[in-house]
């Protein structure tokens, strides 16, 4: 079933490769940013990029209420923050969260989460007014932005809420390439937002845009 899908801070690399592969799975996709015009503009340039129509972009809370699935591609520094000022509008929707808790400085640095992870910290946001799922953190940018590249990554996917977890389970294995993988609960979230930052220090070293395989499974 296609789904409406926004991308929160979807005007940046990750929400914009995430877009483009939705899109190709034949979602609608709506790049949302703090500022509508720029959301217009980066969903014009990629649906265009695209030759698609199913992509478009505006505000950040034009993005959540048109969709069932929201995505938070944000600097976990804005975290808080968004999802506070999206919460009334996100009732009702599955929320999957892709943020990783890490700076840059001469590196990948990992950044303290008082809540054990990005995406229990959600959870204590949102309470139970939404699903909040954690995906989608170890997928790189400049390969999800490439169309013609094949991802060649497992996802690994936590939450509690099964039927929502189903859901992204089934999103990232219509990434060309992607397998889904059901990663636990929210909080093993901790070890999965951490991989991101071993994969960062990897392409750094290896000059590459590195993935994770979970060897063993035979789905
Ligand atoms: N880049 C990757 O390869 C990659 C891979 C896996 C996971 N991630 C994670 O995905 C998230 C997004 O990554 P990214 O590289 O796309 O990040 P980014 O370019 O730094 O930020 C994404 C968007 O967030 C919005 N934003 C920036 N500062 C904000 C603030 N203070 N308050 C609210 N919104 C703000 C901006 O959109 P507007 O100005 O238009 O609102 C920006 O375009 C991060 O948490 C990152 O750790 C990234």
């Amino acid at each position: 079933m296609p789904h409406t899908i926004a991308l929160i801070g979807g005007t940046g690399p990750e929400g914009r490769g995430l877009a483009t592969r939705f899109a190709i799975a034949g979602h609608r996709v709506i790049l949302g940013s703090r500022d509508a015009a720029r959301g217009e503009e980066a969903g014009r340039e990629l649906a265009v990029s695209l030759s698609r129509t199913n992509v478009d972009g505006g505000g950040n809370d034009h993005a959540t209420a048109e969709a069932d699935i929201v995505i938070l591609v944000v600097p976990y520094a804005a975290h808080r923050a968004t999802l506070e000022g999206l919460k009334p509008a996100l009732a009702g929707k599955i929320v999957v969260d892709a943020v990783v808790p890490m700076v840059f400085d001469r590196g990948p640095r990992p950044v303290e989460v008082p809540a054990g992870s990005v995406a229990e910290e959600a959870a204590e946001i949102l309470g139970d007014i939404a699903p909040v799922i954690g995906a989608f953190h170890n997928l790189s940018a400049e390969v999800l932005l490439d169309p013609a590249a094949r991802v060649d990554a497992d996802v690994l996917v936590t939450g509690g809420d099964a039927e929502a977890k189903q859901t992204v389970i089934a999103l990232a294995n219509e990434i060309a390439g992607a397998r889904g993988v059901d990663a636990g609960p929210l909080r093993f979230s901790r070890f999965v937002e951490g991989i991101t930052l071993l994969l960062a220090g990897i392409n750094g070293r290896y000059k590459t845009h590195s993935g994770v395989r979970i060897a063993g499974l035979d789905h």
